[in-house]
């Protein structure tokens, strides 16, 4: 296979991922998005292999390793195969976690080879020193890589929410100086860093990686609550920009195309989270902002005062005399996977001639986008659902809004109390409907661990009980 056959598949495939990356900008058209993105993995993984074998073939079959690559193909892609398939959604950004920090793992094993055997590479002939830009890259590889792998293993705890250990933990872990020590070990790293491209040595390597993975622990622990969003997006971008960095020292334009439309793309999606959420960046990065109480503190979470509760037949009769009806699904539908129940009152509801919309909060749920997947499985026109700046003018003409397994997204405190964790993240303003019914099965806090007003107020009505047996009951009651 020639070097310019190999040149153009691998545009080719460059070209799938952008048209991948477009599609999924829009739910029309993401599964034509994530049919290019699986065209051209596949593309760019073929002619990968392609080339190895050409390599064996010019080292009249002494190269080595073929087995276990192909070995890690399908022990890897099996995992993965096995993984997707049996995740839940809600599972989602844990599962993107820890993809991300086995990204950030071999990112850091591909540089320690490439400084071991640079030969082995193709980086230079046998016995030759690395040339210093391949020193600088491999370095840069190595510690983003090293920051992603560490960050991305405590993400993926703090998500998971499982683990007693402290460290996984979804509220933040903050202690005295801590920005100061951040701040010096970065420095550290960057002058090992450099004692490595003027040495070629392998302590000052070794030094600048371990302070690397040190790193990436301390930046994540003081982050929780609801910021662990931008945290995995963020990760998703160090990931991109890991590969790079080694597809410069690897000469592989696949790598660095990759790399840098993941690297791209995840910075321009933590801006755009954290443009939704009213965050500056750096604050979220810079720890902890926002963020008291995570989710282990909000679980058990009960307030004490006085609500007015109905039962789903209330609730389907209010609605059914509604003109207008906005429906605000949060993070509490998707767990119950109550989004086909959910269709199925709507379409009652719309043949008795209410006015239906759902209301998408960007945040809403546990990763972005994760309510509009929801509804496009359930086959809810795109029509019906607007975004939080379409819909938000129109709440207070509304006749009545149906909350279903949400909170932090209508909680008035983002707006109303400077003082809450969440102040200035936009909601969605369910609160000036003229009748409010909020469905959860119990009192307890949202992923942030607040209070909600909302709640509380003289028109709203909660309905307690699982998503998906409630609506189910709403839809035999309106029928
Ligand atoms: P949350 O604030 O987490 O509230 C969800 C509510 O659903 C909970 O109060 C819970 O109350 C209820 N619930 C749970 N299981 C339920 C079930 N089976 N049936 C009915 N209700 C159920 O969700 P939200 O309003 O969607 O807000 C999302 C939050 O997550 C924000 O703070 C956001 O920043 C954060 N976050 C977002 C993302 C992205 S990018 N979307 C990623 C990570 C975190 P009960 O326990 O009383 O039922």
């Amino acid at each position: 296979m020639s070097m310019n056959l190999v040149t153009l598949l691998y545009l080719v495939a460059s070209i799938c991922f952008i048209q991948a990356l477009k599609g999924l900008s829009n739910p029309k058209m993401a599964r034509r998005g994530n049919a290019f993105g699986m065209i051209g993995m596949t593309i760019a993984a073929l002619t990968t292999l392609a080339l190895i074998f050409e390599l064996r073939k010019l080292s009249n079959g002494n190269f080595s390793g073929l087995g276990l690559i192909l070995a890690g193909l399908v022990v890897g892609g099996g995992i993965g195969a096995y993984v997707a398939r049996k995740v839940e959604m809600t599972k989602m950004p844990e599962l993107v976690a820890a993809m991300h920090s086995l990204i950030g793992l071999a990112a850091v094993c591909i540089a320690v080879a490439a400084v071991a055997e640079p030969a082995a590479f193709g980086i230079v002939a046998a016995g030759q020193p690395l040339p210093p830009g391949n020193r600088i890259e491999l370095f840069i590889g190595t510690f983003v890589g090293a920051i992603t792998f560490s960050g991305s293993v405590i993400a993926f705890g703090k998500l998971s929410g499982k683990y007693k250990f402290r460290l996984f933990q979804g509220a933040p872990v903050v202690f005295k100086g801590q920005h100061m020590v951040n701040l010096a070990l970065a420095i550290a790293m960057l002058g090992f860093g450099g004692a490595f491209f003027v040495s070629q040595s392998w302590t000052p390597f070794v030094i600048m990686t371990a302070i690397a993975f040190v790193l990436g622990v301390l930046i994540i622990i003081p982050i929780g609550g609801a910021d662990m969003p931008v945290v995995v997006s963020m990760l998703n971008s160090y990931s991109g920009w890991a590969a790079a960095g080694i597809g410069f020292s690897l000469n592989n334009p696949m790598l660095i195309i990759a790399g840098s439309l993941v690297g791209s793309s995840g910075a321009i999606l933590s801006y755009i989270m954290c443009k939704a959420m009213n965050r500056s960046f750096f604050n979220v990065i810079l720890g902890g902002f926002g963020a008291q109480a995570g989710a282990g503190a909000a679980a058990g979470e009960q307030q004490q005062r006085p609500v007015k509760s109905g039962s789903p037949d209330d609730a389907a009769f209010l609605m059914s005399n509604a003109e207008s009806l906005v429906i605000v699904p949060g993070y509490g539908l998707a767990v119950a996977r109550a989004q086909h129940a959910l269709k199925e009152l709507t379409d009652k509801l719309v043949e008795k001639g209410v006015s239906v919309r759902y209301a998408i909060h960007p945040v809403a749920g546990r990763m972005p986008g994760h309510m509009n997947v929801l509804l496009a499985e359930a086959e809810v026109p795109y029509d019906q659902v607007l975004e939080m700046d379409e819909i938000n003018g129109e709440f207070g003409q509304t006749d009545v809004v149906l909350v279903l397994g949400a909170n932090d997204v209508v909680n008035p405190a983002a707006k109303n109390d400077p003082q809450s964790p969440i102040a200035g993240m936009p909601i969605l303003e369910a609160y000036k409907a003229k009748t409010i019914i909020v469905n959860k099965r119990s009192m307890a806090a949202g992923y942030a661990g607040l209070d909600n007003e909302l709640f509380y107020l003289d028109k709203t009505m909660m309905v307690f009980g699982d998503a998906k047996k409630v609506v189910e009951e709403m839809v035999k009651a309106a029928a």
